[in-house]
């Protein structure tokens, strides 16, 4: 047999392998290898049994998410599945890495689970807007209990072995190392046994908890079509005999496979990835070694920049200027790690071992050895410039020199060293510990393998990587601008706050605008001034409206921090409305949505055309991973292709906005942004 799958029979068991890398997806050649290995066991009187097993880093990974969406090759997922379950001999699947999706479902067509302690077991469809398709919702209820799949489908996270075990997922843990041997003397022990077929075990567990998980996690499920339709599918197992629960999950599946959230959540998956790869850099280029890493600051950002590198085993210099400060932000960091250990999130070991990594230290001398240094002070360029010219002196040749700043100009920081090629931007967001985007920003000199280790460094702290060019606001604050510029002209025109905060969740942001400033501070950027009242803004500051800290800001704010309009606000906005002679009027959500919305989408535009972004769907990342765009929506862009470029063109002219030049070509053409997936 050629191909990914190939065959041998030992001992009168067939070992069926496949090798199919990266990940053992299950494209039309796995599953027509799987249909002929089970034609060859079931016509071959010598052999009495089957192990199904993957070479590579991992067993089958899922469907092939690239052949979504294209014609359909036979055999299918589920067809294949059916003719292992029917088999009239017993098959087991030898389970290492991640047996994920139809994976899973492979494994649930096997009448037996044999795995290594460190494999991962789940049903990942959810997160791809989908359920598992292949029998997974109908089988998975029968073998692991109504509460486990019930859970693994509407949240896509997988299960340890162990767990597996529990749940009677797993029937026998494998020795590390000794997967395979384990799984024939398995396959031995249950020759000539009439095969456990998944399809024919009862459903158990409690029908209850489907809806009870349901109510519990609403919150986290606001919004998504697919974890609902996961659930109904479990309950679809509950009630239904089984071809008709199989029949049911099939109608749900495509209902999701057609529709656009999963279209959008499809396209998040690829664009993480391919975020990942820089235009015109060798993949295999050498990159820099980083071995110790250098934080100036230690307030909020520093602190939470720290976190990362000591969590992936990266000892951590932090500098402050004053010995105040400096303890302070070691506290911080430490009361964070003892409040996640509270949790349960680690060990208090591992924060001891994070902490013993930690350097505090008044001196920026004593950044001498490190490989990489990242600047996290306050935004003023002559400080930033001062520092990179001093550390010019202090590091080390070769070391990385990145400046936190979310705004600045990288060239000008850089051109105060002698070593631009070694500086870049490496822009975390708040809270720096816990938010996944970090935009790379390449300076017009910095050097390719400097680029290539920073993206590289980001991926291995667990951020999503972007790579982003220098402009003020650099991807994600420059789109940020417009939106909040325009919001608060329809603050003038007869919005409310709470008017276009409402559009903004009922869009799928965890908040908007005026939730967000007063979440972040009001008076972050203010010029501290009480008596130079400008714009609203600065009357909120004026009056100690600085947001959720002093209990009010865009919104009053009681002792759980739950807001309520406020008249003093309203006032305020009246009276400069009043002063500009602003008539105000009733303004529609769908205004909200294009001036608010539809700038972003042309910003995004401009900022392809000149080349800030290597992509659209980087920028589509970018806001997924950095201010809670729905990922349902796929990012502004995907957004952009899915709402139609001719649509919001004519929304921004109807505003007398100026349009890019990309966005009106893209309407003129029928055109996209990004490719459909
Ligand atoms: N189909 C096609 N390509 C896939 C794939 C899949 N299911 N899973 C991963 N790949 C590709 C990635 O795009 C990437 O390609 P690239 O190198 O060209 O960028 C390559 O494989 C390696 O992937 P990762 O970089 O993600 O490798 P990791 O080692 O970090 O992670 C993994 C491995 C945990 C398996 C991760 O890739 C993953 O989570 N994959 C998706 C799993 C999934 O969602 N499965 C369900 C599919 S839907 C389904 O099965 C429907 C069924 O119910 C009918």
């Amino acid at each position: 047999m050629s191909g990914p799958i190939t065959t041998e029979v030992r001992d009168g068991i067939l070992i069926v392998t496949s090798n199919n890398p990266p990940v053992n997806a299950l494209g039309a050649a796995v599953r027509q290898g799987l249909a002929a290995a089970i034609d060859q066991l079931e016509r071959d009187d010598e052999i009495k049994a089957a192990v199904i097993r993957c070479e590579g880093r991992t067993f089958f990974a899922g469907a092939d998410i690239t052949e979504f969406g294209k014609p359909p090759v036979e055999p299918m997922l589920p067809q294949v599945i059916d003719r292992i379950e029917a088999s009239s001999k017993p098959v087991v699947a030898a389970i290492h890495g991640t047996a994920l999706g139809g994976g899973l479902e492979v494994t649930l067509g096997c009448h037996y689970r044999v795995a290594v302690p460190s494999a991962k077991l789940g049903v990942p469809e959810v997160k791809l807007g989908l359920l598992p398709g292949a029998g997974g919702t109908q089988r998975l209820p029968r073998i692991a209990g109504i509460e486990a799949a019930a859970e693994m489908c509407a949240t896509g996270n997988p299960i340890s072995a162990a767990k597996a075990q529990q749940v009677g997922l797993v029937d026998k843990i494998a020795e590390e190392g000794r997967l395979l041997e384990d799984a024939l003397e398995f396959a031995k022990g249950v020759i000539g046994v009439e095969p456990r077929r998944s399809r024919e075990v009862p459903v158990h567990g409690d029908p209850a908890f489907i809806q009870k998980f349901a109510t519990e996690n609403a919150k986290k499920f606001r919004g998504f079509d697919a974890p609902a339709a996961n659930l109904r599918c479990v309950q679809a197992a509950v009630e239904l005999p089984f071809d008709q629960g199989i029949a049911f999950e099939r109608q749900e599946f495509m209902k999701l496979m057609m529709g656009t959230q999963s279209a959008a959540q499809r396209h998040i998956f690829f664009a993480e990835r391919q975020a990942a790869k820089i235009d015109g850099i060798p993949e295999d280029i050498k990159l820099r070694d980083i071995k110790r890493v250098g934080v100036i600051g230690a307030g909020t950002m520093g602190g939470g920049i720290s976190m990362n590198f000591l969590q992936a085993g990266i000892p951590v210099t932090i500098v402050e200027a004053a010995q105040e400060n400096l303890d302070r932000g070691v506290g911080v960091i430490r009361k964070n790690y003892d409040a996640s250990a509270a949790k349960g999130r680690f060990k208090s070991e591992q924060v001891d071992q994070y902490m013993g990594a930690l350097t505090p230290t008044l001196k920026l001398e004593d950044l001498a050895d490190c490989d990489l240094i990242i600047e996290a002070i306050y935004e003023n360029m002559d400080v930033k410039k001062e520092t990179f010219a001093k550390l010019d002196k202090i590091a080390k040749p070769g070391a990385i020199l990145a400046s936190n700043t979310s705004y600045l100009n990288i060239d000008e920081i850089a051109a105060s060293t002698s070593r631009p090629q070694d500086v870049l931007g490496m822009h975390f967001f708040s809270p720096a510990n816990v938010m996944k985007l970090l935009e790379v920003v390449r300076g017009a000199k910095t050097a390719p393998d400097v680029l290539a280790t920073a993206m590289a460094i980001g991926k291995k702290i667990g951020k999503v990587a972007v790579v982003a060019g220098v402009c003020y606001g650099f991807i994600g604050n420059r789109m940020l601008m417009p939106r909040q510029v325009e919001a608060n002209k329809l603050l003038m025109e007869g919005a409310t706050p709470e008017q276009i905060d409402r559009v903004h969740v009922e869009f799928g942001m965890p908040m908007g605008p005026f939730q967000m400033s007063d979440l972040a501070g009001v008076d972050i950027g203010w010029h501290r001034d009480p008596n130079r009242i400008e714009n609203v803004r600065d009357a909120l500051c004026a009056k100690g409206r600085w947001g959720q800290k002093t209990g009010k800001g865009f919104y009053d704010y009681d002792e759980k921090r739950r807001p309520t309009p406020s008249p003093e606000v309203q006032a305020i906005i009246d009276e400069f409305a009043a002063k500009e002679g602003t008539k105000k009027r009733e303004i529609s959500d769908q205004e909200i949505v294009e001036r608010t919305l539809y700038t972003m989408v042309n910003e995004g535009a401009l900022i392809l055309e000149e080349g800030i972004a290597q992509r659209a769907s980087d920028i589509d990342v970018v806001w997924i991973y950095g201010y809670g765009w729905p990922v349902y929506r796929g990012g502004p862009m995907l957004w952009a292709d899915h709402e139609g470029a001719d649509k919001i063109v004519t929304g921004l002219e109807k505003h007398g906005f100026k349009v890019a030049k990309l966005l009106k070509e893209k309407a003129e053409t029928k055109g996209r942004f990004n490719r459909p997936v």
